[in-house]
């Protein structure tokens, strides 16, 4: 059954930032999103999990429960799921049926990777329960930065001195997370884009602004 309001998201564009933890994507989503203010877009941040108050909640215990009473995978990917749902119904859909360009860091791409690569969970099963949670809602388009584990971790532990409960996972599920990214962009190359973000943060900002900026420009020649 279609929901009211669902035909009227295709006005906005929904860009997603996905990668491993401290591939410089809450760095990167802020220069991009100053970048399209610039070039006169309407945009909005968001993130995930979160980008409302229960589903901020929800992160909270996700990223800091203790090691007391360990989270079955099953029930993280339940939470991260029941997250985006809140979030998709009441941030997402309304921001893009107002016409807005939504930059979102991380999305469905992180619980293919973190829950499916990472956890070994089913990966259809997460397909199907994450198109349930969001009804269906894809990004447009979707930036992987991409960087080594080891990279990635030093600038984690560098930026705050503490590791999150996903941070501290072993190296093998790290990697395991960073070669699902890359699966998952090699299986659907048109909609995500994978950077090279092992490199001055200057330098990949530059290259996110032209490949956003083009995909953008070629969306609107093409009545997008
Ligand atoms: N290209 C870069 N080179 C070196 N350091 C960087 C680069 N990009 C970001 N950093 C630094 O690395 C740290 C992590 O960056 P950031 O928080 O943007 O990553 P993230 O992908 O959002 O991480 P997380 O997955 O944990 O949210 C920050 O201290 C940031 O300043
Ligand atoms: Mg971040």
């Amino acid at each position: 059954m279609k929901r009211p309001g669902t035909s009227r998201q295709a006005r906005g564009v929904f860009l997603t930032l996905e990668g491993p933890e401290g591939s410089g994507k809450s760095t990167q989503i802020a220069f991009l999103g100053a970048a399209l203010r610039k070039a006169g877009y309407p945009v909005v941040y968001t993130r995930e999990p979160g980008g409302t108050k229960l589903a901020e909640i929800i992160r909270g215990t996700l990223l800091s429960a203790s090691s007391a009473e360990p989270i079955a995978p099953e029930t993280e990917a339940f939470l991260v799921l029941a997250a985006r749902s809140q979030h998709v119904t009441h941030f997402i859909r309304p921001a893009l049926a107002r016409g807005s360009i939504v930059l979102c860091d991380r999305f469905a791409d992180s619980t293919f990777a973190y829950q499916g690569f990472g956890r070994r969970l089913s990966l259809s099963w997460l397909q199907t329960a994450n198109h349930a949670a969001t009804r269906g809602l894809l990004p447009h388009f979707t930036l992987l930065l991409d960087v080594p584990v080891s990279v990635g971790l030093a600038r984690r532990r560098q930026a705050s001195g503490k590791l999150n409960r996903l941070d501290r996972e072993s190296r093998q599920f790290h990697m395991r997370v960073r070669e699902g990214f890359l699966t998952l962009a090699s299986r659907t190359p048109r909609r995500i884009k994978v950077i090279n973000a092992n490199r001055p943060a200057h330098v990949v900002r530059a290259e996110i602004e032209a490949v956003v900026l083009g995909w953008l420009g070629k969306r609107r020649r093409k009545g997008g």
